[in-house]
Order: C-alpha cells, then sequence, then structure tokens
C-alpha cells in the first residue's frame, strides 16, 4: 500500500500587530531581508525568513516573539499579513500534516543558528543592568497619564521646536529605567478609519522620577513638520504632544525596552552619543549619575551632542550648568554661523585619547541614540580612535556587543 507522505510543516515566524510598535528595529536587524513592512504593519516573509532568530532579542515588545505551525503550502503570504488588525489563532493541522512527528517538524530554532552579531550593537544589556519591567500596560490596557508639564527646550527662534514634556502617573504602577521608552497612542483615527499606532518616545528621566520620588517621567518630543526628503508632513504624534496643555490626558503604553540600559555598578563609565531629541536617554542616565554623585562611585561621563545650532541644541542651558567635573561635554554643531560644520563622530576623533582610554576599561559602557544615518559615522569613527590607538577594532566590537556594552538606539 503506498501511504500518502506527510503535508510539509512550517513553524511560520508572525509579527503581533497589536503589539508591535513600528520600531523598525526588526527590519534592520533582519540578516537576509525576511521583514517588510507597510503603512499598516510590520511583517515576515515565510518563503525569506529561515528562522535565524537574529530579530527576537532585539525587539522592545516581543511582538517579534510568534510562531503558528502551518502546512507550508497555506503559510500566511506577505500581502495577508499587512492587512491584520491581530493575530489569527492557532489552526488545527490536516491530519497527513499532523501525523508528521512533532519532534521532525522543522522549529524555527533549529533551521540556522543566530547571525552571532547582525546589529552593529549589543543584544544584552550590560553586566550590572537593573531588571526592566517591560509591557505592563498594552493597546488593549493602556494607562492613563495626566500631563504636569509641557514646554519648549530649543530657541524660540529657531526651527527645531523641541519639547520637554512631563506625565504624571498619580498612583498607578509605570515603573522604568534610563533608556527605556514608551508608547503614546494619540487620539483620533488615521487615513483608514483605524485607530493610530502607538509612536515610541524614549525617557528623558532617570527611573525615580522626573522630580525625584514623584510617580512621573518625561519625555523630548521634536514637532515633525517634514519628511526625511524635506517634504511638508504632519506628525500625528509629535503635534499632539507638543500641543497638550497641562492636566490633559494621554493614553500610554509600555514600558519597552530591555537592552539599552545603564550599568548600576561603581566606577562604570558611560560615553554617550547623540544628536536632537537622541539626548532623551543620555539625559536620564546622566540625571541618574548627578543624582548619585555624593555616593563618591559614579564612574566618568563623556559626551558628543550633536545639534544644528546651540540654539537648536535641546536642555543647552541646564546642560552647560553642570560641573565640569562630573561630565565632559563637547557639542558638535553643524550650522553654527561663522563656524565650520561638526558632527559627532568629527568631535570622537579630536578626542581619541579620551574615548581610547575609556575604550581600555571594562566599566565603560557607550550608547549612541539620534539620526539613523550617524550609526555608520560613529561605529568608523569609533573604529579609527581604536586602530589608531594599535588595536583591533572588530575584536574590541565584538567583545563590547557580547558584554552589552555598546548600544544604539536610531531612527
Ligand atoms: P545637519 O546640519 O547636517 O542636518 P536634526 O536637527 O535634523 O535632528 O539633526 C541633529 C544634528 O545631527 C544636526 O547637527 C545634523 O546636521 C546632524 N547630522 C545629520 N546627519 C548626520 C550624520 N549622518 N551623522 C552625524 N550627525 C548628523
Amino acid at each position: 500500500m503506498n501511504a500518502p507522505l506527510p503535508a510539509e510543516v512550517l513553524k511560520q515566524h508572525l509579527i503581533d500587530p497589536e503589539i508591535c510598535i513600528r520600531c523598525n528595529t526588526c527590519e534592520e536587524t533582519c540578516p537576509i531581508k525576511a521583514i517588510t513592512h507597510d503603512s499598516n504593519n510590520y511583517v515576515v516573509d515565510p518563503d525569506i525568513c529561515n528562522g535565524c532568530m537574529a530579530c527576537v532579542p532585539p525587539c522592545p515588545t516581543g511582538a517579534i516573539d510568534n510562531w503558528r505551525l502551518m502546512v507550508r503550502a497555506e503559510a500566511y503570504g506577505v500581502q495577508e499579513q499587512l492587512g491584520w488588525e491581530e493575530l489569527p489563532g492557532e489552526k488545527a493541522l490536516p491530519e497527513m500534516a499532523a501525523a508528521l512527528p512533532a519532534d521532525d517538524v522543522p522549529a524555527a530554532t533549529d533551521l540556522a543558528a543566530p547571525a552571532p552579531f547582525s546589529a552593529p550593537g549589543a543584544t544584552v544589556p550590560p553586566w550590572s543592568a537593573a531588571h526592566p519591567y517591560v509591557n505592563l500596560y498594552t493597546h488593549k490596557t493602556p494607562m492613563t497619564a495626566t500631563v504636569v508639564g509641557n514646554y519648549r527646550v530649543t530657541g524660540a527662534d529657531t526651527e527645531s521646536d523641541i519639547h520637554h514634556i512631563v506625565l504624571d502617573f498619580g498612583e498607578l504602577p509605570f515603573p522604568v529605567l534610563e533608556g527605556q521608552s514608551i508608547g503614546i497612542l494619540p487620539p483620533g483615527l488615521d487615513a483608514q478609519g483605524r485607530p493610530h499606532h502607538a509612536r515610541q518616545y524614549s525617557l528623558a528621566s532617570p527611573r525615580d522620577g522626573e522630580r525625584a520620588g514623584y510617580n512621573n517621567l518625561s519625555l523630548t518630543v521634536k514637532r515633525v513638520t517634514e519628511d526625511h526628503a524635506g517634504a511638508a508632513a504632519h506628525g500625528v504624534c509629535s503635534n499632539y504632544l507638543c500641543d497638550l496643555a497641562k492636566n490633559d490626558k494621554v493614553q500610554v503604553i509600555g514600558p519597552f525596552g530591555h537592552t539599552f540600559l545603564m550599568p548600576n555598578h561603581p566606577r562604570a563609565n558611560l560615553i554617550m552619543i547623540c544628536t536632537g531629541t537622541g539626548s532623551a536617554p543620555m539625559r536620564a542616565m546622566t540625571e541618574r549619575y548627578r543624582r548619585r554623585i555624593d555616593t563618591g562611585e559614579n564612574g566618568r561621563l563623556l559626551l558628543f551632542f550633536g545639534a544644528r545650532t546651540e540654539r537648536e541644541l535641546p536642555y543647552f542651558g541646564p546642560l552647560m550648568k553642570l560641573p565640569r567635573d562630573f561630565i565632559d561635554i563637547n557639542l558638535a554643531l553643524s550650522r553654527e554661523t561663522g563656524q565650520p560644520k561638526r558632527y559627532v563622530q568629527d568631535l570622537i576623533r579630536e578626542r581619541a585619547a579620551s574615548v581610547r582610554e575609556l575604550l581600555a576599561d571594562r566599566n565603560t559602557c557607550i550608547y549612541v541614540c539620534g539620526l539613523k544615518g550617524m550609526e555608520v559615522g560613529v561605529l568608523d569613527a569609533l573604529r579609527d580612535v581604536t586602530v589608531q590607538g594599535g588595536q583591533d577594532w572588530s575584536i574590541l566590537h565584538d567583545a563590547l556587543r557580547r558584554e552589552g556594552r555598546l548600544h544604539f538606539e536610531t531612527y
């Protein structure tokens, strides 16, 4: 008798559209371009994905970690997934497919060894990071916060309208760490008549609150009035946030992020490299250090901060008031009249000796946050500085990633 062949079974990799915050991390991380997106969803192409898992640890929400056993011929296609509002339930496999012993179903994790370092930064936190809470509040169970402050932190006469916004949670828990982010659900509907997706913002305040001992946090939000190509565009969430008044209510989800976290051990040094609103996590970490200054346990802080002009550099005034022996500040201004155009990577090269000294110390963690474009420039600068010191950058780079000491958050 000819036994029918069992149908080929696939462990299909899916992204939960209800939890995904559309941060693009998975698409950037995927080494074989199996992840794509449209204005609605991020999805995994079943014809390309080899289950290497490279995208799973970096996902800040865990939305990426969904799997369905499917007959391969019936796998959900890209177009179908792009239209989803929620994940479909588990399907019973047809008998023939189910007849395949469970051990024979190719688990995605068996298919390929994870690409060790497909991303430029670490996918693990520093060893002494505090344990973060993530996903306490979701689209279905958002938290309501109250606006207790909203003011502009860039010169009023400049194009960069950047706001410092303080949200208070009252008596309800919203525990966070420096380097984490939250999602904001803007009110109203999108062009398709659906509720807007959440937008992600990094915290600008430390774990014990914007005001120490208060159950609040702050965000640094730039009003978006043009797209990346410079064409006029209205940022739905940034405009909503920048226009909020005191006592307004905001729907918040999160917290998110379990790797871009600061070290907690004594004498840990931080190299912080940022542009514009990428300064938010640097402000949070710096403030954490400032509040602990009397412990005498702080390591060194070396900051590279890029902005068009001084007046467009968020928090310029308070930053310049910090004691010189507390933080080493290097401002890279790109459009200051009468000055040459400088980027953060130029200053990293100029301060090569200090950067090298800190890189040689295993207590040093590096954080990069801001424009996507600076990622390559910063890596090149760190490589040049290392090589000039007679060291092998690829060995150091691997160690920084393996030890959770090099972190990127770019957009
Ligand atoms: P530029 O004047 O060339 O735009 P923004 O104000 O747009 O948020 O940018 C913050 C700063 O980052 C600006 O000084 C901007 O310079 C700078 N910048 C732009 N592209 C890069 C890049 N590839 N690497 C480093 N800095 C950059």
